[in-house]
């Protein structure tokens, strides 16, 4: 059914069509008389994920179950920002308003560019010709009268812009910029402060969280609210209490001035009428040893919801108590309304990494299911206190594979087979929350597994979310940090190692491979960039790399010295040793908690992969689930992508993993990208059936968004960079003509 049809054949129009097409006529007639665009609840895509209730769901039904497999590309973007660089990630979730789509690139430039015709009309470089780079999830858009503003943070700085032309608005913070690393605890030479997604608008407030270290020292997550007219921080709220705050009771007395993490990097809800907003915590750090954090570690891990004019608690449920798992809340919780013996209840959805789903009332917090606290394993690793309980809800069924046996190992070849058995043999696994060991431990989901920060989309017509998830297991392997004097006395390439080891393995790999397109290789580095040109990098850090100025002070040519003079050595037992003294001595000074025993998990963010770097664990390794909030029961639920040289004969789809999510359209669609394959795929959203996929120029690992522009409903993701095009794309479909 094409536009031009519903326009002229009104008769045909009103004996076959269904009330979705009355509203498509509504909003068509809107814009053939030249009234403002349509800008109605669900039918545009105004927000991070659709609206402030994280919905990912929208009203439009022109691209529908019979025509979809018609979709071809409208427009490709091409912001063409990172030529001569390496392919860049890009998580971006485009809004739309009035026909003009804002969105960051892979490089983390932002673009506004004409919705129906992919033209750029402005864009803005917070680098400043730099490379830029991190991840960024997308931006925030505000209103007043003529005042349209775009709200946007590169590195630890929040930008206001005017929508029209791009430029910063000179009277908010400091010429259009606020520093984000001011008002939390630490030296703001020092500390680590991204956000990685959206703040949320409430009336005139921008509500913040940020991506903070997960390491020991690292900041706390507080919440802030800054007012977008000026910039000005109207309120905090202590994701880890003081004295005297809810919660407080729940740590360590001393704990409020050194634990950090407990912060909401994956966006948040907000509940307009009720002037409610809703938080998705991470876990405290250090993620994996918690002896210096003993408790259950309130807010970790919650759902809280807050008054959004003064930041005021209101309620909060614990997903995981004393976290030791890396266990975040992945993404901002799905506003819901579901049906309860006849009546209807607003609720919260909470997805996790670990597969469960939680339901709760959205006034009280109250799990709208039946929820077990369940005695879990005790960990072995001196001074930890595992939290003796876990809540277990009766209803949904976990989304993710949350056990497994020797059974589940994949047997891709005899060795590889054999290498499995004998590596989860030797492992201490006990199912979900076996805690990290010293012998090591089997982790499912993972924390890349369950779903991510792409999150659930709701259907609002059905109360059914749908919600991508990955198998994804991995070892945690604890490894105490010994002290011993002596570092200073070390060769300076020593010195550099240590440093390196402490400070930079995590991200770009003991061996310096780096980590997928997220975290580039450091191996070769002298044939990229000068010494100069490294180390400014490295003081300044740049996107997701944090800087170390104030940590490399006075060893700056020791690290210099191991990434440019004898790369690729492996670490001997005395370097190991070294590095992890130096580890213990820099950390100790930050974490006020000096007698304490260090520990470090040595595998974390380690897939568990067989010999040759397969999936340790038999497929599905991603799929894609849709369950019914009203019931709790799953709909459908199928494997999501597939990896063609893994797959056997005859047998399903392999699933894929990625971060992702999917939205879901009256038009009775489900579209997600999330996949490794390069695929974009739109389902059935009632049985879950494969409807239309194409193949894009690279990854989408992206929440795609869908939007009504020139009398046309387009669908559009984002598209991560590649070898051939580094900068990515943003590609749009529609229906032909
Ligand atoms: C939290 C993760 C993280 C940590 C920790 C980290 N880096 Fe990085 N690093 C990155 C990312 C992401 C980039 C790419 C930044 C960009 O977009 O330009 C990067 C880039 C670099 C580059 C430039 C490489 C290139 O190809 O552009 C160097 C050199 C570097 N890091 C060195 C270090 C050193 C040395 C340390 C430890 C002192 C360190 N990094 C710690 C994430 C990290």
């Amino acid at each position: 059914m094409t536009i031009a049809k519903i326009m002229t054949g009104t008769r045909f129009f009103l004996i076959q069509q269904t009330s979705r097409y009355l509203s498509l006529f509504l909003c068509v007639a809107t814009l053939y008389y030249g009234c403002k665009p349509d800008r109605n609840k669900y039918r545009s895509w105004t927000i991070y994920k659709a609206d402030s209730e994280s919905s990912s769901y929208s009203e439009l039904s022109e691209i529908d179950k019979q025509n979809v497999n018609q979709l071809q590309v409208a427009w490709t973007f091409n912001p063409n920002d990172a030529v001569g660089l390496r392919p860049g990630n890009s998580e971006c979730n485009p809004i739309i308003v009035d026909n003009v789509m804002y969105a960051t690139s892979a490089r983390h430039r932002l673009y506004a560019i004409e919705a129906s015709t992919g033209k750029k009309i402005w864009s803005f470089d917070p680098f400043n010709g730099g490379k830029g780079g991190g991840i960024n999830r997308g931006v925030t858009y505000w209103e007043s009268g003529d005042d349209k503003r775009i709200l946007y943070t590169a590195g630890n700085n929040l930008f206001a812009q005017d929508a029209m032309t791009g430029a910063l608005i000179e009277e908010f913070g400091t010429g259009g910029k606020v520093n984000l690393k001011i008002g939390l605890r630490g030296d703001t030479a020092t500390i680590f402060v991204i956000p990685t997604s959206p703040g949320i608008v409430y009336r005139d407030l921008l509500i913040m969280g940020a991506e903070v270290s997960e390491l020991y020292g690292a900041e706390p997550g507080y919440i802030r609210a800054y007012n977008i007219r000026t910039g000005k921080l109207e309120w905090t709220f202590h994701t880890i209490p003081h004295p005297g705050e809810p919660g407080y009771e729940t740590w360590p007395k001393d704990a409020w001035k050194y634990a950090g993490g407990v912060n909401d990097w994956a966006g948040m809800s907000l509940d307009e009428k009720r002037g409610m907003v809703f938080l998705a915590l991470g876990s405290p750090s250090y993620d994996f040893y918690g002896a210096d954090r003993i408790g259950q570690n309130l807010f970790g891990n919650s759902v809280v919801a807050l008054d959004a004019g003064t930041g005021n608690y209101r309620w909060h449920f614990q997903t995981v108590h004393h976290d030791l798992w890396d266990y975040d809340l992945p993404a901002p919780p799905n506003l819901v309304t579901v049906n309860r013996n006849g009546k209807k209840i607003d609720a919260v959805a909470q997805t996790t990494k670990s597969g469960f789903l939680f339901v709760l009332d959205r006034e009280t917090g109250e799990s709208l299911f039946p929820i077990e606290e369940r005695k879990v394993p005790a960990s072995r690793v001196p001074g930890e206190e595992t939290w003796p309980t876990q809540p277990f809800p009766l209803k949904p069924l976990p989304y993710a594979r949350q056990h497994m046996t020797i059974d589940d190992l994949s047997n891709f070849s005899e060795p590889a087979h054999d290498s499995l058995v004998k590596r989860f043999n030797s492992l201490r696994y006990e199912g979900l929350f076996t805690p990290p060991d010293l012998d090591g431990t089997l982790m499912l989901p993972g924390t890349r597994g369950g779903s991510s920060w792409g999150g659930g989309a709701f259907d609002y017509s059905t109360s059914v979310l749908y919600v991508k998830s990955n198998d994804s297991p991995e070892i945690d392997h604890l490894q105490k940090v010994e002290a011993t004097p002596g570092l200073e006395e070390q060769p300076t390439y020593f010195q550099g190692k240590a440093i390196y080891m402490s400070y930079c393995a995590n991200c770009h790999g003991r061996d310096l491979k780096g980590f997928e397109s997220l975290y580039p290789p450091l191996i070769g580095i002298k044939d990229k960039m000068k010494k100069e040109e490294a180390l400014a990098k490295i003081r300044q850090g740049a996107g997701r790399m944090p800087a170390f100025a104030a940590i490399l002070q006075g060893k700056e040519k020791a690290i210099i010295e191991f990434l440019f003079e004898k790369e690729n050595t492996k670490p001997s037992q005395m370097e190991s040793e070294i590095f992890e003294i130096h580890a213990n001595k820099l950390s100790l000074e930050r974490t006020d908690s000096a007698d304490r025993p260090m520990y470090l998990n040595t595998t974390a963010y380690g897939h568990f992969l067989d010999i040759d770097g397969n999936p340790g664990i038999k497929p599905p390794w991603g799929t894609l689930n849709a369950i019914n909030l009203s019931t709790g029961e799953f709909v459908w639920k199928i494997p999501l992508g597939n990896h063609p040289e893994l797959q056997e004969v005859g047998a399903p789809q392999t699933g894929a993993a990625g971060s992702g999510g999917p939205i879901v359209t009256a038009g009775g669609l489900v579209f997600i990208g999330s996949t490794h394959d390069r695929k974009f795929r739109a389902f059935d959203k009632d049985t879950g059936d494969l409807l239309w996929e194409t193949t894009l120029p690279g990854i989408a690992n992206a929440t795609p968004c869908t939007y009504w522009s020139n009398g046309k409903q387009y669908v559009a993701v984002s598209v991560s960079g590649t070898v051939e095009n580094p900068s990515g794309n943003i590609i749009s479909f529609a229906l032909p003509e």
